[in-house]
């Protein structure tokens, strides 16, 4: 199983090491414009094996997409972060240009892969891969929502003060500050409704820190956290793998679907061997319908900036 990783930043060199440690893939390839960064990245990576347990070969190059052919998975996570104050749809000018370019290379040498995109604004570079190449959808996975569910649930472990083990829970919609669903109705501890243990103001709240989870990290960091992207990323990657079949909620291509047509947006959807292997319907209360729509036009007016 061949990974490459594009963008040896915080984002990618996190997602690379979390999937080396986890040992599923053969060859990580790390790729990255700045000379000699990916190498140095991975070089640093693969002196950890010994250490972390790992046999996951590791290499890094400096925009060399030869050395990614045949990869069987591919995440992009190359253009620029947010900094404290930016929305991430304020990064699309410079970031539209960079997935194109990256998406086109990266297929040109690994005709059946499948990609994952991470860069920001993360629903919109995932609709401009679905429109630029002629990868079938199920080949094109945004990772947002099993990012900001991993906030969720983090944010609901705090408010019951419960192990996170305990708490299962799902963020759907677009990945921006405004346009995110959690879903606070399906939420549980233990199987059991969150709603017997925090009152409608408290799972407010915990909805609200969800939304600007990213936001509330790049204020602290003075950029776009890296850690958890990282983890969320090479969750996708081996539920990818390893033909697990486990749900996550990705952003997809939608053609009627939730009722809605011609965007990609966070949906609850099956990973397995083929990419996006079935989107599910989870059901949704008036309200959350509601919002849900609320999120879609705001993705697709991020989406009418790309120049298509
Ligand atoms: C985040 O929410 C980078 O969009 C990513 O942290």
């Amino acid at each position: 199983m061949k990974i490459t990783v594009v963008g040896a930043g915080a984002v990618g060199a996190s997602c690379a090491e979390y999937i080396a440690i986890k040992n599923f893939a053969s060859e990580v390839v790390l790729v990255d414009i700045k000379e000699g960064y990916a190498e140095g990245k991975a070089m640093d990576l693969m002196q950890t094996a010994s250490l972390n347990g790992f046999d996951t070969k590791i290499i890094g190059t400096t925009g060399d997409y030869s050395k990614t052919a045949g990869s069987d998975i591919a995440v992009i996570t190359s253009g620029i972060p947010r900094k404290p104050g930016m929305t991430r749809e304020e990064l699309i000018g410079i970031n539209a240009g960079i997935v194109k370019t990256v998406s086109s290379s990266l297929i040109q040498h690994s005709p059946n892969v499948i990609l994952i995109v991470v860069s920001n604004p993360m629903d919109t570079m995932t609709y401009l891969v679905h429109k630029t190449t002629n990868l079938p959808k199920s080949r094109i996975i945004g990772m947002g929502g099993a990012l900001d569910s991993a906030r969720f649930k983090y944010r609901l472990a705090e408010a019951m003060e419960a192990p996170i083990s305990d708490i299962d829970g799902m963020v759907i919609g677009g990945h921006s500050d405004k346009g995110m669903v959690p879903l606070t109705s399906h939420a549980t501890r233990n199987s059991i409704r969150v709603s017997e243990f925090l009152s409608t103001e408290r799972l407010d709240q915990v909805a609200a820190d969800t939304k600007v989870g990213g936001a509330t990290l790049t204020g602290l960091l003075g950029t776009s956290a890296w850690y958890a992207p990282g983890a969320a990323v090479s969750a996708l990657v081996q539920a990818i793998a390893c033909d697990q079949k486990k749900l996550f909620p990705c952003s997809t291509y939608l053609e009627g679907e939730y009722g809605l047509n011609d965007i990609c947006i966070g949906v609850p959807v099956l990973l397995g061997k083929n990419g996006i292997e079935q989107i599910v319907n989870v059901p949704l209360s008036d309200a959350e319908k509601a919002k849900m729509k609320e999120s879609a036009e705001g993705v697709a007016k991020t989406n009418a900036l790309l120049e298509l």
